[in-house]
């Protein structure tokens, strides 16, 4: 018995922005993007919300699953760039696709948003199913997870070194509870502090509309972190995602190849067992450099990044829907997915289909 995955599902802007596009607004070129990332164009919300994506993901997923929504007893969604602050970004979707039995909330796990969240969702199915420790629960045979964000809202669009670099985006997974098969053989979580700010922003801490007076306050990111005296926040305030690229570059890299060697221990499944490998879709150097590392080639990686740039928590469960629809993944395939952001956080799990 265990948490399977049953449904997948994925949804894009219809706006896309070549490399090309963005080239005549900062100081890039087609040859650089593509040379440095793999990305040759990115998908930007401009008439969609966030809630139309989630939820255009989770139909899809839904339909894929053949369940109906009723059907669905937890929904997370995990996301950086919701609609509202309140109500969330899952009650929103839980709302417009009527899941009527559901219970909803988000998850801020940045770009690992995928792997937190389907860890998350198949503990509390687990735990319900199962009956772990005498306590009584909501049952939960059915789950979605949603990823999704609109990154566009919070980058720089001034700023070469990141706006070339993100996408907008949902995806979505549904997980069942199956009493024959296993489903989620193994997972790892992982966040390590992030001092020195290799990824950061402000962007809901403006604090300048405050009828009274601040005395060196607001209280940015670096403020809060350490990393900056208070008299000098204001100067620091992040409205939009800041990055040291080179730091997280060599962050990520070493940390993929670590997450995918503990669960596959935890697992009991050597590497070489796993039909396909889904990673978090922020540079395909960094998933060339981790295939190195680990000593997997990279034709078992998927690598969907060059028509969507990086999606944060949509990126590794639209790459999933991608290897579904490609029939990379068939039934008893033992699939990684590996993610890594902001927080820092960062984590894997290996499921079997
Ligand atoms: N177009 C042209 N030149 C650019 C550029 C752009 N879009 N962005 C930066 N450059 C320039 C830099 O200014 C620098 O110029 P200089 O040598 O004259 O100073 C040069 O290119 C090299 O910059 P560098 O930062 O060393 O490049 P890089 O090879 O490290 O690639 C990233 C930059 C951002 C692509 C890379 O570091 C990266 O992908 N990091 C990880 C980012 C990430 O994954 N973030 C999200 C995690 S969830």
């Amino acid at each position: 018995m265990g948490c399977k995955i049953t449904g997948w599902g994925k949804a894009l802007p219809q706006l896309t922005v070549t490399n090309n596009d963005l080239a005549a607004i900062v100081d890039t070129t087609d040859e650089w993007i593509v040379e440095r990332t793999g990305i040759r164009q990115r998908h930007v919300a401009t008439t969609e919300t966030t809630t139309d994506l989630a939820s255009e993901a989770g139909r899809r997923a839904l339909e894929q699953a053949g369940l109906t929504p009723e059907d669905i007893d937890l929904l997370i969604c995990m996301t950086i760039t919701p609609d509202a602050i309140i109500p969330s970004q899952a009650c929103l979707v839980k709302a417009r696709l009527g899941l009527a039995n559901a219970v909803a909330f988000d998850l801020n796990a940045a770009c690992s948003g995928c792997i937190y969240g389907i860890d998350v969702a198949s503990s509390m199915m687990a735990a319900s199913m199962g009956g772990i420790g005498g306590c009584q629960r909501n049952p939960i045979k059915n789950a979605l997870v949603i990823g999704v964000d609109c990154l566009s809202r919070i980058v720089d669009w001034t700023d070469r070194a990141t706006c070339v670099l993100f996408g907008d985006g949902a995806g979505a997974a549904v997980i069942s509870w199956d009493e024959e098969e296993p489903g989620i053989l193994a997972t790892y979580l992982r966040n390590v502090d992030d001092s020195q700010l290799y990824l950061a922003c402000d962007a809901v801490y403006d604090l300048s509309t405050l009828p009274f007076p601040q005395s060196g306050t607001p209280t940015p990111v670096a403020v809060i972190a350490g990393t900056q005296p208070a008299e000098g926040g204001e100067e620091s305030y992040r409205p939009f995602i800041s990055m040291q690229g080179q730091k997280v570059f060599k962050f990520a890299a070493t940390v993929m190849a670590e997450a995918v060697e503990t669960v596959c221990q935890r697992a009991g499944v050597p590497v070489e067992e796993a039909a396909c490998i889904v990673p978090h879709q922020a540079n395909e150097r960094i998933i060339r450099f981790a295939s190195k590392k680990m000593g997997v080639p990279m034709e078992r990686f998927q690598v969907s990044i060059e028509e969507v740039g990086n999606t944060s928590a949509s990126s590794v469960l639209m790459a999933l829907a991608d290897a579904f629809e490609a029939q990379r993944i068939r039934p008893g395939d033992k699939v990684i997915l590996v993610g890594f952001g902001a927080g820092l956080t960062y984590g894997a799990l290996m499921f079997q289909a």
